[in-house]
């Protein structure tokens, strides 16, 4: 070959390599920041029941009502995004040409026209399928249909997949989670791509791959309505954060699971503390709560701007856990696009509020002076000077900005 033909040669090659790559690999665009919107399950679990609980039950009706409170009630606005179908909406059985179905009796209008209600909405729908032979909850799995489901979840204008991994070999999913990534992606519409991969994954997939493939993946146990559950994923979390915090970025995402913020279990003060924690780690903001029912000082912390905006920063760097005490506070910080560092201050005491005191040096801030502002109160405390101290209630937190001086003269 002459010279110019193996350059040719060459950039053909590697022109054909980027376009495999793109093909194989997530290259979807989507959720630069990290997802945020509501999801059924935690909530309303596979309640299928529609004759004696009709507001409750998993049903098209029930997914309208969560739209119409995201759009009219604020949520919307303040950029929840997805209103997600979780397990137990479809038919027991595949239809004639093998499609997946929607259940005729809770779904009359079938999926299609409730994507169309919901991004009449201007709001997107999300759906949930399992990579096995069948869903967590029974129903039937994707395992040998994963092109024809992306295609019919394509053709109903959905949005988002939550793709679980009950009734599968775990061994196989290294291999077999990137096919649904194919195939979505071979459909040309951009749907967000929410593995369970690493939850079933023993004892711990490589992260680095997973983020690939999948916008964001759940990789621990379910969140249950109580407070025990939601400390346990925070452990978790801050127990495996050198390796999460790898993995996480613009466009894939850790994903510690719903906010029950609003159920029946947390305190006023615990409910700042998952939405804080959740918010610092850039964990995708997904409620499962009764929209209909939330009561205003539960849907102040979920609409509370300034904690969503530490979640949603451009830099989308996953805040970590840089100290923890003996005597049950913890410091966690995330540096933000602008140069500030958000912190949150969490105590775990359950006696009485405990004065807590930290260091810029500890949450990385750059400069002795910072200008402290207080999310959840929404003002500037005052400028000071190598270390901050506050007063936290038990089983909360407090949470602030640091921001340079000089960005205020
Ligand atoms: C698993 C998932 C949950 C939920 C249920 C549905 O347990 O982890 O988030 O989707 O299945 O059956």
């Amino acid at each position: 070959m002459k010279g110019a033909e193996v350059f040719r040669f060459f950039f053909a090659f590697v022109a054909l390599a980027l376009d495999l790559h793109r093909i194989e690999c997530l290259d979807n665009g989507l959720s630069l920041t990290p997802p945020m919107g509501w999801m059924a399950w935690e909530r309303f679990r596979c309640n299928t029941d529609c004759k004696n609980f009709p507001d409750t039950c998993i049903s098209e009706k029930l997914f309208m009502n969560m739209a119409d409170r995201m759009a009219e009630d604020g949520f919307r606005d303040a950029g929840y995004e997805f209103i997600s179908i979780d397990d137990c909406w479809m038919e027991k059985t595949r239809d004639s040409k093998g499609r997946l179905q929607a259940d005729k009796e809770r779904f009359p209008s079938g999926i299609k026209a409730l994507a169309d209600y919901i991004h009449s909405k201007k709001l997107k729908l999300g759906i949930y399928a399992d990579y096995g032979t069948h869903t967590c909850a029974g129903y039937p799995g994707s395992i040998d249909n994963m092109v024809l489901d992306a295609q019919t979840f394509a053709n109903w204008t959905v949005d988002y997949l939550k793709f679980d991994g009950c009734y599968s070999d775990p061994k196989t999913m290294s291999s077999g989670y990137p096919k649904m990534t194919k195939a979505l992606n071979a459909t040309k519409r951009p749907i967000v791509f929410s593995c369970s991969w690493p939850a079933y994954w023993n004892p711990k997939p490589d992260y680095m791959v997973v983020a690939k493939y999948c916008n964001l993946w759940r990789n621990y146990n379910d969140i249950q309505d109580s407070w025990d559950s939601v400390v346990d994923i925070i452990d978790y979390y801050a127990a495996n954060q050198e390796e999460l915090i790898k993995a996480a970025g613009p466009g894939h995402w850790n994903d510690p699971d719903e906010l029950i913020i609003g159920d029946f279990s947390l305190s006023f003060e615990q409910s700042k503390s998952q939405f804080a924690i959740w918010s610092i780690m850039a964990s995708p903001l997904i409620m499962s709560n009764d929209l209909r029912s939330l009561t205003p000082r539960f849907r102040d912390i979920l609409l509370n701007k300034e904690v969503i905006a530490v979640n949603q920063d451009k830099l989308g760097v996953q805040g970590k856990r840089v100290f923890k005490s003996t005597d049950h506070y913890e410091i966690w910080c995330k540096p933000l696009a602008d140069e500030s560092v958000a912190v949150v201050v969490f105590s775990r005491r359950t006696d009485m509020p405990l004065e807590i005191s930290f260091s810029f040096k500890t949450v990385g801030f750059p400069a002795t002076s910072a200008s402290v502002r207080d999310l959840f109160e929404k003002m500037d405390v005052g400028v000071f000077n190598n270390a901050f101290r506050c007063l936290v209630n038990p089983n909360g937190v407090r949470m602030f900005k640091l921001l340079q001086v000089d960005a205020f003269s």
